[in-house]
């Protein structure tokens, strides 16, 4: 079967897409056809297959690692340091200056909700340690979680090639990442100042959270506009369960929460605070 073409019928094509839909929210169309055929292709053909019907009988019926190979398969990853900068820049110079004064103490909770290979994370842990000079005054917890198992594994490393830096000026990168040697020569990792304040947890938003605590700022970006409408809904009420009003969610440049009468008011670009009216 290598090297040939495996045909992805309607048929065959509308029953990945449940299966995609019920284990991760994401909801392909069919200008996905392609990419589907691309992603899953190889996972077939090594396990000797003999076409997509088999495969969604085996996704259907086996779950397990097969069924992590699955999602792992699916997602799209793009992610970069500093994404949407004006995120960091209001946490740096609104939040952070304004917390204690509004809250009366330095316990701050944020997550980085579909945190991808880390850039988002590693950007929220060097804009605290940038705007917060005594930090080491503060309780602080940054959680990073992600369905992909393989790219919560890179994130946790911390490890990035050079040219993810390219665009940041080097006495910067040698502040906030060691250059690799060895094998990851021409490489940088995050250093532990950052990491110290990060806890990656594998976790799928659309299924329960082992999450007890209320988070003052929650990052959660480019990952709802995979989602469909009720999909997205739903895991914006939940949250709305655990935020405090007046603390933040900050959404992707192409998302938004029209028509979802969920209490948050819009107050810049993708940034929304919990209390106000629904939207
Ligand atoms: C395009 S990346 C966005 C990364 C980062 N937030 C940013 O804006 O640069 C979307 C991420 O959402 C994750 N994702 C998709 N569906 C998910 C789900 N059901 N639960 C948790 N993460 C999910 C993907 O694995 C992927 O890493």
């Amino acid at each position: 079967m290598k090297g040939k073409d495996i045909e992805l019928n309607d048929q065959h094509f509308s029953k990945l897409c449940n299966l995609v839909y019920k284990h991760t929210g994401i909801a392909l169309t069919e200008a996905k056809r392609e990419l589907v055929k691309r992603r899953f292709s190889p996972r077939i053909r090594e396990l000797g297959l003999r076409g997509f019907s088999e495969y969604c009988d085996l996704i259907d019926h086996k779950g397990g690692s097969e069924l992590t190979l699955f999602t792992n398969a699916i997602t799209t990853n793009l992610t970069s340091f500093f994404r949407e900068s004006h995120h960091f820049d209001y946490l740096k110079n609104e939040i952070l200056p304004n917390f204690y004064r509004k809250h009366g103490h330095r316990k701050l909770r944020i997550w980085s909700a579909g945190c991808s290979t880390g850039e988002e994370v590693y950007s929220i842990a060097i804009s605290l340690r940038e705007a917060l000079l005594d930090i080491d005054r503060w309780d602080i917890k940054i959680l990073a979680t992600d369905i992909d198992t393989d790219i919560l594994h890179q994130a946790n490393r911390g490890i990035y090639e050079a040219k993810r830096l390219e665009a940041f000026p080097s006495d910067w990168i040698s502040k906030w990442f060691k250059k690799g040697r060895g094998a990851n020569a021409g490489r940088y990792q995050a250093k532990q100042s950052l990491k110290d304040l990060i806890y990656f947890q594998h976790l799928n938003l659309i299924e329960p959270w082992p999450i007890r605590n209320k988070f003052d700022v929650i990052f959660c970006r480019n990952v709802i506009i995979y989602f469909d409408f009720d999909t997205k809904k739903k895991l914006v009420e939940r949250f709305h369960k655990v935020q405090n009003d007046g603390d933040y969610l900050f959404l992707g440049h192409s998302e938004n929460l029209h028509n979802t009468h969920i209490a948050y008011e819009l107050i810049g670009k993708s940034m929304y605070v919990k209390g106000k009216a629904g939207c």
